[in-house]
Parts: C-alpha cells; sequence; structure tokens
C-alpha cells in the first residue's frame, strides 16, 4: 500500500510536469508577462489610473510552497489560477463599474479568492506562485502588497497617471524607476532568502577546507541558482544523475552523516565512487568538486537512521553541473592547481576569473534579469477586522508554519523523498 501511494506520488509528479503551458520555471517570465500584459489591458479599458506592473518574487513563492501565510489579507492575498492565462468566473465589466467599486472593496472582506479579480488589483506589485495540481487549478500564487483590495478605490483616470512616488507610467502600468539594488542583509546561518548569501559563503568555506584537508586541486566555487532551486521546488528531475544531484543539509550548515576521513581516503575512492550510483550522499553532495551552482529550498524532514538516532533536515537542495561522482576520480593536489579554463584560484577554489563582469560560471545559463520593484507604493491601512480571520492561524503576524494545511504539492514532494530516503539507510 505503502508502495502503491507512493508510486501515485511519483505519477502525480511525473503528470504534473508533462502538460503543456501552465507555470513551470522555465516560463515563469512568459506567465509573468501575460499577467502584465492582462493588467495593462483592464488598465486602459477601464481606466484605472494605479495599476502597478508585477513582478516575480522568490520569497513570495517559497512561503506559497511552505503555507506561510504572513500577513494575509492584511497585505497579501493568494489566489489559485488555471494557467492559461485566466478563467472568466467574475463579469469585470459589472465589478468594475465605479458604481460597483465600492461594493467590491467590501468583497475583498468577505472573499478569500476573487478569481481573476485577484492578479487585476492595481495596488499589487509583486507575485509568487507554485505548481499546484488540483482541478482545474494548476497554479497557486501570493500577491502583494494589498490585502484588502484599497487599491480600487480610485476614481476613473488615465492608466499610468496615479503612480507612486519613485514609479513612472509605463505604457498604462506603474513601473519602478529603477535605482541601485539595495545590498542584501546576512542575519544568521538558517537558510531563509534573507540570509542566502551567508548560507552559500558557509558551504563555500567547508568546500575550501575540505580542498585543502584532503589535497582536492579542482574545488570549484558554488554560486546561487534561483532556476536550481526553483526545479528543487518542483523537484524537477530532468537530469537527475546526470547533470544535477540533490541533498538534504540541515542549516548550520550540514550534519555530520558520512566519516569524511575514511570516505574521501585516496584508497576508498573506488568504493565512493560507486556508492554515487544509487545513493543521495549528504555532506559529500556538497563537497562535490564539480559543483559550481546551487539552489535549495527550505525543508523539514526528520529521518531515523540505522542506529537508531534521528537526524532533522531544514534545507532540500540540487547541485549542477555535475551528475555523477566523476570529479572524485582524481589525483590529489595543491588545491585550485587544476581549475578549468576562465577559472582562477582563489586560495584554494577554482572561482571564475576576473574581470568577468558578473560572477557567474561559464557553464551557467543566464539568470534572468527580472529587476526587483521597490516597494513604495501606497501601503494599504489596517486589515480588516473580517470574520473568517479570527478562527484562522493566518491571521498571526510573522508565523512561520512549516506544516503544508492543505493537500500541498509540498506533501507530494515529501513522499517521494521519504521514498528516496527509504533506499538510503
Ligand atoms: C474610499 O476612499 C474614500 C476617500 O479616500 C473613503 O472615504 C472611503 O471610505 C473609501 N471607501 C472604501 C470602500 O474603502
Ligand atoms: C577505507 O574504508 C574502510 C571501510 O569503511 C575503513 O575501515 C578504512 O579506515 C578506510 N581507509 C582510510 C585510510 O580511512
Ligand atoms: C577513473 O578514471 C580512469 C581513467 O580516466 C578510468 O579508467 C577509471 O575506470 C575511473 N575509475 C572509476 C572508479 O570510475
Amino acid at each position: 500500500m505503502k508502495a502503491f501511494n507512493v508510486c501515485t506520488a511519483i505519477l502525480a509528479l511525473v503528470c504534473l510536469h508533462a502538460t503543456g503551458t501552465k507555470l513551470v520555471s522555465t516560463t515563469k517570465e512568459e506567465y509573468l508577462k501575460e499577467i502584465n500584459k492582462l493588467r495593462r489591458d483592464a488598465a486602459k479599458k477601464y481606466k484605472i489610473p494605479n495599476m502597478y506592473k508585477l513582478f516575480w518574487d522568490y520569497t513570495l513563492a517559497e512561503e506559497t510552497l511552505r503555507s506561510n501565510f504572513r500577513g494575509l489579507w492584511a497585505t497579501r492575498r493568494k489566489t489559485y489560477r488555471d494557467s492559461d492565462p485566466l478563467t472568466e468566473v467574475r463579469n469585470l465589466d459589472s465589478d468594475l463599474a465605479i458604481d460597483n467599486r465600492a461594493a467590491l472593496v467590501e468583497e475583498y472582506k468577505e472573499e478569500e479568492d476573487l478569481h481573476e479579480l485577484e492578479v487585476l488589483t492595481p495596488g499589487q506589485q509583486k507575485i509568487g506562485c507554485i505548481e499546484w495540481n488540483k482541478k482545474p487549478y494548476y497554479t497557486y500564487c501570493s500577491l502583494e502588497p494589498d490585502g484588502t483590495g484599497t487599491s480600487w478605490n480610485v476614481s476613473s483616470g488615465e492608466p499610468g497617471s496615479a503612480c507612486a512616488q519613485g514609479f513612472e507610467n509605463d505604457d498604462g502600468l506603474c513601473s519602478p524607476v529603477f535605482g541601485p539594488e539595495p545590498t542584501a542583509h546576512v542575519t544568521g546561518t538558517k537558510l531563509v532568502l534573507t540570509t542566502k548569501e551567508e548560507y552559500l559563503k558557509d558551504l563555500n568555506e567547508i568546500r575550501r577546507n575540505a580542498a585543502k584537508k584532503y589535497k582536492i586541486p579542482n574545488m570549484y566555487k558554488l554560486f546561487w541558482d534561483y532556476v536550481v532551486a526553483e526545479e528543487s521546488l518542483t523537484y524537477a528531475k530532468d537530469g537527475m544523475g546526470k547533470t544535477k544531484r540533490q541533498t538534504l543539509c540541515d542549516s548550520d550548515p550540514f550534519v555530520k552523516i558520512r566519516d569524511l576521513d575514511s570516505d574521501l581516503a585516496i584508497e576508498n575512492r573506488t568504493a565512493l565512487i560507486k556508492e554515487f550510483n544509487n545513493r543521495l550522499m549528504f555532506e559529500i553532495e556538497v563537497l562535490t568538486h564539480g559543483q559550481q551552482k546551487i539552489g535549495c529550498v527550505p525543508w523539514l524532514q526528520s529521518i531515523k537512521k540505522k542506529d537508531g538516532v534521528s537526524v532533522n533536515f531544514f534545507t532540500y537542495c540540487y547541485l549542477e553541473p555535475e551528475g555523477t561522482a566523476k570529479s572524485w576520480n582524481m589525483s590529489q593536489g595543491e588545491p585550485g592547481s587544476l581549475c578549468g579554463l576562465g577559472f582562477e584560484n582563489d586560495n584554494g577554489l577554482c572561482t571564475p576569473a576576473r574581470p568577468t563582469p558578473t560572477p557567474e560560471p561559464t557553464t551557467t545559463t543566464p539568470e534572468p534579469t527580472t529587476p526587483k520593484p521597490k516597494i513604495v507604493g501606497a501601503k494599504p491601512t489596517a486589515p480588516p477586522k473580517a470574520l473568517r480571520l479570527e478562527s484562522d492561524s493566518d491571521s498571526k503576524p510573522a508565523q512561520d508554519s512549516n506544516q503544508p494545511t492543505d493537500g500541498a504539492s509540498y506533501g507530494q514532494v515529501g513522499m517521494t523523498l521519504l521514498f528516496l530516503i527509504s533506499m538510503m539507510f
């Protein structure tokens, strides 16, 4: 029975990735472009002067995955969508008539999901979605910062004529006037998006130390890759074992599962390489020399080892481009002495050679350069005291719930992972 369930989960995942136009990481830009086109068209048709351009937000997408509803119905809305691109559930001509706007704002207090109106809410600036599998919806999105629909409470006007400071009229949509990117803050070692830089720094320090201790001449510096992170979020398996590996990590930054001194001893390499074929190698995965890209999502998994000790993992990562153990089949040497063309020795790690304009490894596909909007628009005021909120844990601000509340794809990924893990110990 268990096996059957697991297979069902795997099949479901395979099917999830097999369909056409829906949201997958490779079509995110296209998806966003469609939604912004809908917004621009609506702004023109209904003379909405304060319709903002939407930008993708990875934190929102991740929090949607984790069912973290921070700020829901205060500064955030959620919606289920199909993907091509808008099912008609509402009567827009009637809903958006100026005379009906007050009723519309009232409806935002009562309804959890106003369907296509959610992505048309003028004040929204950020969207993050995950794949979903509830017919007929294949996408589940969160939008910020208008949780109350008050941005509908405007008079008709020229599209793009009522943009907040820092925004300009971009053919009917309010788009941010771009300035320099704010520098990221670093606050700890647990992987959340805000501490990703710190997490990566830890991992690269571990790689550097391992390169020195075990005399590894070709250990590459890891770079964060959003596409890889998204693939791990949606459990995209293409290339697994060929150009990609997966691993579970805890966050500070990894639990000791392997005995590195013994496992990495030169006379044990043949055994190590053999083991790589069918196992998750835990901390050895993040030490695999040839890896250059990593992308992780927050995770929660407790695993009991053979010896009865439970280990918690809080992070699930994909690494690229190495899918096999071939870089472990090497001779020892001075760390950083065997870097590929275009890389240089940076204190023991192979790093892309300066003066490359962007610190990307040469094999990396270029990161989509979606600029981040400055959220400086009018902040919605205090959340309405809607009845449904009172019994809802969602209304607690900044509550970080790791438990899915619902049949989320998260659960499916978990089941599939469990299946993998059951082969590990
Ligand atoms: C709309 O805005 C006006 C003035 O800004 C305010 O008095 C009114 O209460 C608002 N209506 C709603 C439904 O929020
Ligand atoms: C190689 O592996 C064996 C078996 O796990 C272990 O007993 C031995 O100590 C390892 N070799 C070294 C040099 O650590
Ligand atoms: C290591 O590489 C050599 C030559 O490149 C090859 O003959 C050998 O089979 C490899 N060893 C393993 C364990 O893969």
